[in-house]
């Protein structure tokens, strides 16, 4: 398999900013799996779906057209031909998409998209079950961490534009998700047995960038 970075880890930990640059630093292409549960979740919210019905989720699981673009600089994501790269990024979505995502219907189908995508190779792609699940003969992979408390003031950043979001609300909430996120039975959040693992707490971006870049250039 050519060059395919595998970078997992909890909401937070800067996965997001770290993969797009790893990817602009080595001209690669980038994928963000997050932003295609996130996706699929708006569509079953826009479609009226009760997220909490697992069995309503697996029925339509089928029907979503998603399509991930693979520019670092310009991510984007379509449902149905529309540009949902704003909409996933609610609260709402955001409290729906661990209870979409552990429905096996949902990530066969995303695996399976992913893996097309993915390819030959020549890509950064983020998640939470890339190294394990999706790709795990990715020659890199990468387990970002960082603590509870820097995990939630990033995400906290992240939805500065709702009121709603201080950093108690938002770190209950991605408590929460972890919670849901490493405890289903369906791949749940993992660090797999060859991954690295990086704690960004203390570091800048620029050094979480750096030390992936270093991890991909000893294996070539
Ligand atoms: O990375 P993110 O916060 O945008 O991801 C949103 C949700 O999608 C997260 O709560 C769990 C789910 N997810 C997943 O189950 N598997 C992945 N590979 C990526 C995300």
């Amino acid at each position: 398999m050519s060059l395919v970075i595998a970078m997992d880890g909890p909401s937070g930990s800067g996965k997001s900013s770290a993969s797009k640059g790893v990817a602009r630093a080595l001209g690669l292409r980038y994928l963000d799996t997050g932003a295609m549960y996130r996706a699929m979740t708006w569509w079953m919210l826009e479609h009226g779906v009760d997220v909490e019905d697992g069995e309503a989720v697996a029925a339509r699981a089928g029907e979503a057209a998603l399509v991930s673009g693979t520019d670092p600089n310009r991510p984007t994501i379509e449902a149905d031909g529309t540009d949902v790269s704003g909409p996933i990024r609610t609260r709402e979505v955001t409290n729906a998409v661990s209870a979409v995502s552990r429905v096996p219907a949902v990530r066969e189908r995303m695996v399976a998209l992913q893996r097309e995508i993915i390819g030959a190779g020549g890509i950064v792609v983020e998640g939470r079950d890339i190294g394990t699940v999706v790709a795990p003969d990715a020659p890199v992979k990468v387990y970002l961490t960082a603590s509870e408390a820097a995990r939630a003031a990033r995400r906290a950043k992240d939805l500065a534009a709702d009121p709603g979001a201080s950093v108690e609300v938002t770190q209950a909430e991605q408590a929460r998700r972890d919670e849901l996120d490493s405890t289903r039975k369906a791949s749940p959040l993992a660090k797999a047995a060859d991954a690295h693992e990086i704690d960004s707490t203390e570091l800048s971006l620029d050094e979480v960038i750096e030390a992936v870049v270093r991890l991909a250039k000893e294996q070539y």
